[in-house]
């Protein structure tokens, strides 16, 4: 099929790279001209493992495309997806203008009969509005679905090829019979249904994610106080297949594009007088985290003044260089305000923060990072920190403190080679 995506960020460059593999025709499309200038050679804008090959791929082939010009991409095509961002305005409410303005300028050159798929996640009615606005400039008849998008940053192709399911929100026959072909090729289950359950589909089960998260955040602060052990309680609880194991690791909290936002505008969605508090209390959870973080510290440090700290992982997540609501961020610049010198180091994302934090050592490897620190925080559990050569640590570090933030490493053998060791919940 001929495919078109509007916005080639980790949703729209993904699919577009998947589908083209796929055998189809994909165009993607962006305002950004350097992106574009780079992704017709084969340069990925950000991070994102095996994207680099399947886009070289695609344009070797020539079924994968990249332009700046909505005539060029929308013309031909029989599905247009919409994969632009949706962020939050300063009171949460989902900011619209993207989309609006990717509808406006894609309606004049629909071609007739042509499906506009919502990837970008939009709050109910919002689809309405996007369908007015093509509307009013299309030449022709179309028909609009929204299919909301589920993959994960760092695990991003892999997803789209072998999603869990395939969300299609649409009224029109003939567009789910598209649709479905279309995805034909890959696993997972198939869900038909309205375009604002599939809106709502997608933020319900962001919002129970960051839920279960805070959840488990809870659990681990009530642990510490009792001396139960976190990993212990979370089995147990996670072994009801009601319950499930997923997404119930402690420590420093959610952060990323997506999370966060999608629960400030799940939270302007709703009646306060439904919620009872509860979407507040996710994200006052979260933030609790990094609080106790600092308490961690003071109590192995007893003040963080003139000390200095050795980030681990900077990304908001291991598999990624992004750092948007990166939990890295925040505890820095709580450090920095305390007084510490802090040292970074993430394999992915080297200095790239150098203009946001510009007093930061970026390392270019852990060893040199422990460099004469007296505390070691675990911010992203990358592979490469999982076995660390930690008598080579313990020499490199002025005092042997650690805060492991994402409860990676055994407490019991650390504090029997002589670390005095924080976790979350243990
Ligand atoms: C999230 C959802 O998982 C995807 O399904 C969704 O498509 C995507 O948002 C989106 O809306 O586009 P993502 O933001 O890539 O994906 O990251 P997650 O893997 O969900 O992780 C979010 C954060 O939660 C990370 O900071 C991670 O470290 C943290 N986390 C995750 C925990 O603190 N504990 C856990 O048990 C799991």
């Amino acid at each position: 099929m001929k495919l078109a995506f509007i916005g080639t960020g980790y949703v729209g460059l993904v699919t577009a790279a998947v589908m083209a593999d796929l055998g189809n025709e994909a165009w993607g499309l962006d305002i950004d001209q350097k992106r574009i200038a780079g992704l017709v050679k084969g340069q990925m804008p950000f991070f994102e493992p095996g994207l680099a090959d399947l886009v070289r791929k695609g344009l070797k082939k020539g079924r994968l495309h990249f332009t700046l010009s909505y005539p060029e991409a929308i013309s031909p095509a029989e599905i247009v997806f919409i994969c632009v961002g949706t962020p939050a305005q300063a009171n949460g409410e989902t900011d619209l203008k993207a989309v609006l303005n990717a509808a406006r300028s894609l309606a004049p050159h629909l071609k007739k009969g042509a499906i506009v798929v919502i990837k970008s996640t939009i709050p109910p009615p919002a689809h309405l509005i996007v369908e007015e606005q093509i509307k009013a400039l299309a030449k022709t008849k179309f028909s609009l679905a929204s299919c909301p998008e589920f993959l994960r940053e760092g695990q991003a192709v892999k997803d789209t090829f072998h999603p869990e399911r395939v969300i299609i929100g649409a009224g029109d026959k003939a567009a789910i019979a598209k649709l479905l072909k279309l995805h034909q090729p890959l696993g997972g289950q198939r869900l038909v249904c309205s375009p604002p359950s599939a809106q709502l589909i997608k933020y319900a089960a962001n919002v129970f994610l960051a839920m279960k998260i805070s959840f488990a955040n809870l659990i681990a602060e009530v642990a510490e106080k009792y001396q139960a052990e976190i990993n212990e309680v979370l089995a147990g609880v996670g072994a009801d297949p009601r319950i499930g194991s997923l997404f119930l690791r402690p420590g420093l909290g959610y952060g990323g594009s997506c999370l966060p936002k999608d629960l400030d505008a799940f939270d302007h969605l709703t009646d306060p007088k439904a919620t009872g508090g509860l979407l507040k209390a996710i994200k006052a959870i979260n933030e609790r985290q990094l609080k106790r973080c600092l308490g961690k510290a003071e109590s192995l440090l007893g003040s963080i003044s003139g000390q200095t700290v050795a980030i681990l992982g900077l990304a908001f997540k291991p598999g990624t260089d992004d750092c948007r609501q990166a939990p890295a961020i925040k505890l820095i610049k709580q450090f920095l305000k305390s007084g510490a010198k802090v040292r970074a180091y993430d394999p992915q994302v080297g200095s790239k923060l150098k203009k946001q934090l510009a007093e930061v050592i970026y390392c270019n490897g852990s060893d040199q990072a422990f460099e004469g620190a007296d505390l070691l925080v675990l911010v992203t559990e990358w592979e490469e920190f999982k076995d660390l050569n930690w008598s080579r640590v313990k020499k490199l570090m002025r005092k042997p403190n650690i805060i492991d933030g994402r409860n990676l490493w055994s407490s019991l053998e650390l504090i029997k080679k002589g670390f005095r060791y924080e976790g979350f919940g243990n």
